[in-house]
């Protein structure tokens, strides 16, 4: 079962009030969601948005919505870079008639990445650890490229170009010529042959046995086809068009890039006006941050949850 990060933090920083309007938008197994609801019970109203289909599915029938004492439990199959068109065509008849819209939330959490029963179970490939097809996609309803179509048709220097940015793997030439000379002889389509190509390119020292071989071109290789920082900057931008004044919102992340990216958007929306630079949205003092500094695990957390070792929450509140 996957365990929810920064539990006890995320609670303390979004502050959820009895009867205000919470999003999660990256629901995965439910962990912060179901304190979530409590705490807006009984008349708040909660939206649950993940973009893998199987972790809705599993949310209605493990947890059994309904059971809440909540007015109103809503949730969706999507990318929560489209939050601000899910807040608006929600409710819409399939006619297109207009229903309702849902109105901007008092609090949005995004805990990025993929849970544990992603990794462990969902047979997409998440995992070096287990021989599975090389998809590695989220959503796996969409026409989207797969892991594997781009490991067997990209060329050398994109393959490296990916591996170096989204993994920051040293290794990573030497791995993609690998990788382009062995699919001329079979295919690349699951894991472990993905795994032996690695194996064979980097030195058998690698990283000092610290980290097995193959962690940072599956990283890179997931969040290039996710396209997981584009959703991230999207869902940035839009801030303003899904939050409320006063509203808060929390970003939980793994990787320093995502880091980065947050950082510096929260930065600029947190700038007077008076500084705005054409850089990136915000400049218009429109929030707060309140966390000076990113809110990292506790050695407690980190000993009975090592996933929370790289995880860096960063919020703010809308003015
Ligand atoms: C780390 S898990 C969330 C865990 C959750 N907070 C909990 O306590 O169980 C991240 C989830 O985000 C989902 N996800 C990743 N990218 C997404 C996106 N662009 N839109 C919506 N969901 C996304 C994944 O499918 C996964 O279920």
């Amino acid at each position: 079962m996957h365990k929810p990060v920064l539990l006890k933090e995320v609670i303390e920083i979004l502050n959820p009030q009895s009867g205000e309007f919470f999003i999660d938008g990256t629901l995965g197994s439910g962990g912060h969601a179901v304190e979530i609801i409590k705490k807006i019970s009984p008349n708040g109203i909660f939206l649950g948005v993940d973009w893998d289909k199987d972790v809705i599915e599993n949310f209605k029938s493990n947890l059994k919505p309904k059971s809440y004492n909540l007015k109103a439990i809503r949730l969706v199959h999507g990318n929560y870079a489209d939050l601000p068109e899910i807040l608006s065509a929600y409710g819409r008849s399939p006619e297109g008639r207009k229903k309702y819209k849902l109105p901007k939330a008092d609090g949005l959490l995004i805990d990025l990445g993929f849970s544990s029963e992603q990794l462990e179970k969902s047979g997409r490939g998440f995992s070096f650890l287990r021989d599975e097809p090389l998809d590695m996609r989220y959503d796996t309803k969409v026409e989207s490229l797969t892991a594997a179509e781009a490991v067997n048709s990209f060329n050398e220097k994109d393959l490296a170009d990916i591996f170096w940015k989204y993994g920051e793997e040293r290794f990573s030439r030497r791995i993609a010529k690998k990788i382009v000379e062995e699919r001329k002889k079979k295919r690349i389509l699951i894991t472990f042959d993905l795994v032996e190509v690695i194996k064979r390119a980097v030195p058998k020292s690698y990283e000092k046995g610290r980290i097995h071989p193959a962690t940072r071109v599956f990283q890179a290789l997931r969040i290039y086809v996710n396209d997981e920082l584009g959703n991230l900057e999207k869902l940035l931008k839009n801030l303003e068009k899904i939050i409320k004044p006063k509203g808060r919102v929390a970003i939980i992340s793994f990787h320093s890039l995502e880091d980065r990216l947050v950082k510096n958007y929260f930065r600029e929306m947190a700038k007077p006006a008076r500084i705005a630079t054409q850089s990136v949205a915000g400049g218009k003092g429109m929030a707060e941050i309140l966390t000076k500094k990113p809110i990292t695990a506790t050695l407690e957390e980190i000993r009975s949850n090592p996933r929370s070792r790289s995880a860096k929450m960063r919020a703010i509140k809308l003015l």
